[in-house]
């Protein structure tokens, strides 16, 4: 985030704390049909717009810096591998062979050198071409220029890897994300960023109940009580809407001493955590040095995988201690969020068709709606 635009959040948050009163993100109650999470149709829609029409975060720039290595899908609604090529050029392909559509790539090896089928064992080049057919003799005259690997839309930016589902499709990242929110990703240094763990887990809620736990701040003094409240001012939050994004600062304790050294010095991620929800489905927590990527990847209207990805600056937390320190933070804020955040979720997606027919949304949850309109949009 740029310098005055940390200034700018700061103030803001500042000034929301002297107000005996928590912040309200939109002007009057909402109404969210509960419909919208476990309605068939509605998800349909969903996989055929959010799901389809954007780019998606697919991890982040450092996994994929030597020829040959790879990031896998975790959907299977999506099966894709991106690599990076011996030519140095990062391409994405369905992760299906031509012969008889099994999945190519398995994840098992550390790099690959080249892509082999595991059940007749055709194999592709890291471009995609398809190279060899065992027993070639049994497919005479075949066209192997129609056989190679279906290619998919990727893009690095901003130290993040984005793929596209649709396979004609132009990705445009600055203009997908706004400049503003473009230019608050670029100083955030993604690019710097090693993994320390990921975590995958299948969970029985709809993917925006599960997302939308993040957008409001009402929740946190009461569910994460004994977890994470204390680290945080309560009800302070600045949001600022990108649509379909959104970007929320949520006042850590240490607010107050912004205050005590000149306003020039200060750096937002010591005093806020910075978080943002990337349409549809990514949601990016900005610690100092830290950074957790959420992704939620919708199997059935109460289904859905999430990937959990923890990453740090690259040269930090490189000792024994540091290494310590992460997998103790890890396991917490998984915790938090997989437990805690998650465990509500699921709970109530059982009661969705018995219980009222519209969740009510207060102003402090305000985001809820916003983020629900920005679906609602792309799927009319
Ligand atoms: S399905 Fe891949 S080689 Fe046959
Ligand atoms: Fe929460």
């Amino acid at each position: 985030m740029e310098r005055t635009k940390q200034i700018e959040t700061l103030e803001a948050l500042l000034k929301q704390r002297k107000i005996d009163r928590d912040m309200e993100t939109i002007d009057a109650i909402k109404e969210i049909p509960v419909s919208k999470y476990y309605d068939d149709d509605i998800f349909k829609k969903e996989m055929e717009t959010a799901f389809s029409d954007y780019p998606l975060v697919a991890g982040v720039s450092q996994k994929v810096q030597e020829p040959g290595s790879y990031i896998l899908s975790e959907w299977k609604d999506f099966p894709y591998v991106i690599v990076r090529g011996k030519d140095g050029v990062l391409r994405g392909f369905l992760n299906i062979c031509r012969h008889r559509g099994t999945p190519l790539v398995d994840g098992s090896q550390e790099c690959l050198g080249m892509m082999t089928c595991p059940y007749h064992g055709w194999t592709y080049e890291l471009t995609g071409k398809l190279r060899g057919i065992t027993k070639p003799y049994t497919f005479p005259d075949i066209d192997r220029d129609k056989y190679n690997l279906a290619e998919l839309p990727v893009k690095e930016h901003n130290g993040l890897v984005w793929i596209h589902p649709k396979q004609d499709a132009e990705i445009d990242l600055p203009g997908f994300l706004g400049e503003e929110l473009d230019e608050d990703l670029q100083h955030f240094n993604f690019g710097e960023l090693v993994r320390h763990d990921e975590k995958i887990k299948t969970l029985n809620a709809n993917w925006k109940l599960l997302l939308k736990t993040y957008l409001d701040r009402y929740h946190v003094p009461v569910l994460h009580k004994n977890s994470i409240a204390p680290y945080f001012q309560q009800g302070v939050i600045a949001h600022q809407l990108h649509p379909p994004h959104i970007r929320i600062a949520a006042g850590l304790t240490d607010l107050p001493k912004a205050e005590e050294e000149p306003s020039d010095n200060w750096h937002i991620l010591k005093y806020a955590a910075v978080l943002y929800t990337i349409f549809p489905n990514t949601y990016l927590i900005n610690h100092t040095d830290l950074v957790s990527i959420n992704r939620f990847y919708p199997l059935a209207p109460d289904k859905t995988i999430w990937c959990h990805g923890m990453y740090h600056l690259k040269g930090r937390y490189q000792d024994e201690e540091g290494q310590q320190m992460l997998t103790q933070r890890f396991a917490n804020i998984d915790a938090v969020f997989g437990h805690e955040d998650f465990g509500v979720a699921e709970k109530c997606q059982t009661t969705l068709r018995y219980g009222p027919s519209n969740h009510t949304i207060g102003l402090e949850e305000g985001l809820l709606a916003v983020f629900q309109q920005s679906v609602d949009e792309v799927t009319q």
